[in-house]
């Protein structure tokens, strides 16, 4: 009580001192900036009494190798002093920078973050480095502050999960979720079981291009790797240095076919099938026998000998009951245990691996999926198809980390930009992360005491190295770092002004490989009395560049430099034209030129009434984005499409005057790998009135919809219907499909 008074008072002083933007992110719970600054020679005098040698040894490598100052310990005395202080909240730590530096910590974990706050208040003006004087207490709101790593689908060498751990660090994440184990590859060394990495740790050829992208091209080139068991001991080590825990996932009942690669006698069918080279979810999954739990309790056993970890992580998802459902194994099982299904059959699984993690002392967690046909005693639930999951696990008194797709997936795209490498599809920008909020609000207080915290993940199937998993995950990162640590976060404006004026640099003095999509002006767009009117917007500060206007790939009379206020109309045109912009950026954050492509056509800005309401996911724009003039990409890459998950879709779009239609053309996206499909059938309807509808004669849908109309009318309705489910054997069995619609042209007279 007394400690959090102590807390209040201070954080009323901030205001008073007006300079609320502390650089240190995550934010800390107070950073009171006093009158006046330090500054830090080449050498400072640190006075560590019970400090350990591993923090100290950190502490003074960071200050020699990211920032040149050299450190003397002294016991005695010193410009920066440790102590450590007792009975406070968890991983509490407070920094006092007046004419000397204290730093107070209660746990050596809230050291090494006091430590990394300090290195943030470091700033560099003309020749050395000082620090603005200042007050800061801190310490973090949720105890599971996690980041993935899938190294299944591309391996990343010893040095490489180093760095990613290092990172981690800065951004006082204190979980390495480690996917050591997939259908594409088998990554820890287990001795009784050696061909689990002989022949599971390697794949002889890979997907090239996007799974969506038919026909499937592959590499053929073994690639892959494993990690020995000191390997593995050493990265644990390493991480814990860090004060980062490392919870290793070994897969089951799913995501198998690597294991099974080596050990089919494990499987239901006993095929030998190779290491899958392409991306998806398999039918060839553990068979429920106890030889495979056997075998798997045998592989645990030399993973918790190798990861101290209070939790085990053991998969769970997307395993398909096809293969269990013809299995006279797993059939004798359901009977015998008088068992309803073979959801029921995968508890019952799941059960035994958790009994047996119980036995030894550790906890088990998996993926949602492990609450379909009962949740085993003593599970935790990672819930990632939504909230859901989460929900009922902590309804159910079960713990629960929080790591949706909508928020926590950095292997979607960060922002619909051209220059985005592909990436498995999704949409999410960083604003969207800040947002991410881990309890759910419908919870009781009770019940939001079992939410451990979040986690953002990285699975890798287009992210080949370690740049790649860089980018991807960078500056998203530091979003859910402020999600994760903050109990009240500052406004997304005063985070990006964190990022721009402090963080981009930390990230470049360690050399992070990040995403300038923050960065990239935005297109504004609005519809006109003829067409649309547009409006190049700078986003984070950006506001200094200039747009270069280019229309169908020629220099025309048309074609301009424009300046950043400008805003432009464009008209519709029965003869479309694609008109190109560059945006040259101002030179501080080092852009490359930005493009941005158009197509100017006969229906652009007109009137859509949405009947149906696309899903709030999918609906940038709202009915402008079928007429905006950009076209949704292929492969799917961010916001411009309308995604829909109803079987019954439909439009009007009023062409304002009544005219000769002569044709009506629809892009749809056919991305069976994300659950988005055509539509089964689409119709047709022209009406001068709204009264009266005809009927046009009947076309099946694809990609590139066209069709030839030639009657007069002034209203177009587009109904468009799609299966109610994801037929069997199809990426999504069972699940509504998606139905993405973008660009519909209309050509009228
Ligand atoms: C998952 O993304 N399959 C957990
Ligand atoms: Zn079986």
């Amino acid at each position: 009580m007394k400690f959090s008074l102590f807390i209040s008072i201070f954080t009323i002083v901030s205001v008073q001192f007006g300079r609320a933007q502390s650089p240190i992110i995550p934010t800390p719970v107070t950073h009171v900036f006093v009158e006046g600054k330090i500054d830090l020679a080449e050498q400072i005098t640190i006075k560590t009494v019970n400090l350990s040698e591993k923090l100290k040894d950190y502490l003074v490598g960071e200050l020699e190798n990211s920032y040149a100052i050299s450190t003397k310990v002294d016991s005695l005395d010193g410009l920066v002093e440790f102590k450590r202080i007792a009975n406070t909240q968890k991983d509490f730590y407070s920094i006092n920078v007046a004419d000397k530096i204290t730093i107070t910590y209660s746990s050596d974990a809230s050291c090494f973050y006091a430590i990394h706050s300090f290195l943030q208040l470091l700033q560099f003006e003309e020749d050395h480095y000082v620090i603005q004087k200042a007050f800061i207490q801190d310490f973090p709101n949720f105890q599971w502050r996690g980041l993935h790593l899938d190294v299944s689908r591309h391996f990343f060498g010893i040095d490489e999960v180093k760095r990613y751990i290092d990172l981690m660090a800065l951004c006082k994440f204190n979980v390495l979720h480690w996917h050591l184990t997939d259908d594409q590859g088998w990554r820890i060394e287990i001795k009784k079981y050696p061909k689990l990495t002989e022949i599971g740790g390697f794949r002889d050829s890979t997907l090239i291009g996007h799974y969506n992208d038919f026909p499937h091209k592959f590499e053929k080139k073994k690639i892959g790797g494993f990690y020995t068991q000191d390997e593995i001991k050493e990265i644990v080590q390493y991480a814990q240095d860090r004060f980062i825990t490392v919870v290793p996932e070994i897969e089951m009942p799913g995501h198998a076919r690597a294991a099974l690669a080596a050990y089919p006698e494990y499987s239901c069918t006993g095929k030998k099938l190779p290491v899958a080279s392409e991306w998806g979810v398999f039918d060839d999954i553990f068979c429920s026998k106890p030889e495979t739990i056997d075998f798997l309790k045998n592989v645990l056993e030399e993973v918790l000998t190798l990861f101290p970890s209070e939790y085990i992580h053991i998969g769970g998802d997307e395993a398909p009951k096809t293969n269990w459902k013809a299995c006279a194994k797993c059939q004798k099982i359901i009977s015998e245990n008088h068992l309803k299904d073979e959801h029921q059959l995968q508890s019952y699984f799941i059960q035994q691996i958790d009994n047996y993690l119980t036995s030894k002392g550790r906890k088990m967690i998996g993926w949602d999926e492990i609450l379909e046909g009962g949740l085993s005693t003593n599970a935790a639930v990672m819930s990632w198809r939504g909230e859901a999951g989460g929900i009922e696990a902590a309804k159910l008194n079960h713990y629960v980390v929080m790591t949706p797709t909508e928020f926590c997936y950095f292997d979607y795209y960060q922002s619909s930009h051209p220059a985005e490498p592909v990436a498995i599809g999704g949409f999410l920008p960083l604003e969207k992360v800040y947002q991410f909020n881990p309890v759910p609000q419908s919870l009781s207080n009770e019940e939001k005491s079992y939410i451990l915290g979040g986690q953002a993940n990285l699975w890798t199937e287009y992210v080949p190295d370690i740049e790649s998993a860089e980018y991807m995950v960078y500056p998203r990162a530091l979003a859910m770092s402020q999600v994760l640590w903050c109990n009240e976060k500052p406004t997304f404006e005063v985070f990006e002004k964190t990022l721009i004026d402090y963080q981009i640099g930390f990230l470049k003095k360690h050399g992070v490989i990040f995403s300038p999509a923050l960065f990239y002006p935005e297109m504004e767009i609005f519809p006109s009395t003829k067409g649309l009117k547009i409006h190049f917007k700078g986003t984070a500060g950006n506001d200094k560049f200039n747009v270069l206007q280019k229309t169908d790939g020629n220099e025309t009379n048309e074609d301009k430099i424009l300046g950043i206020s400008d805003t432009l109309i464009f008209e519709r045109s029965i003869v479309s034209k694609n008109v190109h912009f560059e945006i040259s950026p101002d030179e501080t954050y080092e852009l490359e030129h930005t493009p941005f492509d158009l197509k100017i056509h006969s229906a652009i800005g007109l009137p859509v009434k949405l009947l149906t309401e696309p899903n709030s996911k999918y609906s940038n724009h709202g009915e402008l984005a079928l007429v905006d003039g950009i076209k949704g990409h292929r492969p799917w890459k961010g916001n411009e499409w309308l995604g829909f998950d109803v079987d019954t879709i439909s439009w009007i779009v009023d062409l304002k005057k009544s005219a000769l239609i002569e044709s009506f053309d629809l892009g749809f996206l056919d991305a069976q790998g994300s659950w988005i499909y055509l539509p089964k059938s689409i119709q047709l309807y022209v009406s001068t009135d709204q009264k009266k509808w005809t009927l046009l004669p009947k076309q099946l849908p694809v990609e590139n919809f066209h069709q030839e109309i030639k009657k007069t009318g002034r209203y177009i309705k587009v109904v468009l219907i799609s299966n109610n489910k994801i037929a069997k054997g199809f990426p999504g069995e069972g699940y509504h499909p998606w139905t993405f619609v973008d660009e519909m042209e209309i050509k009228f007279k």
